[in-house]
């Protein structure tokens, strides 16, 4: 457990999903397209769950989050058939929080948080432990 955990530690130093790149262009971090939107989606997710913590219920699915399949990356080689999967099995289930009833809806959200991890877990482990925070427990 505790090699599992010291791993687990080693794996957020030494991997963020910003590959150091050699890089000929100028020294300011420009955040890409996709990296932008997932801080959006992260923030927006925060909120979603504090809405379920209050008991309220969220309601407009945000459209804004079906340019993952376009935002441009960092890396767009990311971009993968296994990602354009990640990404559908993403917006499949954050739709599904809209259409739940409300007793539900801590499950779906957690299996929105689920396939945020899923995804990152294949193309960029560094985030993983805070988009863990976001789920309900
Ligand atoms: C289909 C795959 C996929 C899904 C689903 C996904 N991510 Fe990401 N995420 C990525 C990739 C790839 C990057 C790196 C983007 C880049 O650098 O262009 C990233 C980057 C991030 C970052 C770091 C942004 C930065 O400033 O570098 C955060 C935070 C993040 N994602 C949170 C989330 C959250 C929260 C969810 C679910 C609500 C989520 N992601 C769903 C693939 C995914």
């Amino acid at each position: 457990m505790k090699k599992l955990l010291i791993t687990g530690v080693l794996l957020v130093f030494f991997s963020s999903c910003k590959k150091e790149k050699v890089s000929k262009e100028p020294m300011v971090y420009q955040p890409s397209e996709m990296a932008a939107l997932m801080n959006r989606m992260y923030e927006e997710n925060a909120k979603i769950k504090q809405q379920i913590l209050n008991g309220e219920t969220p309601e407009n699915f945000p459209e804004e989050y079906l340019k993952i399949h376009t935002a441009t990356l960092t890396d767009p080689s990311d971009r993968t058939s296994q990602f354009r999967q990640y990404s559908d099995l993403y917006l499949n289930n954050l739709r599904d929080i809209f259409e739940t009833p409300k007793d539900s809806l801590k499950l779906e959200f957690n299996e929105v948080i689920n396939s945020c991890i899923a995804c990152h877990q294949t193309t960029c482990i560094g985030p993983i432990p805070r988009i863990r925070k976001l789920l309900i427990r």
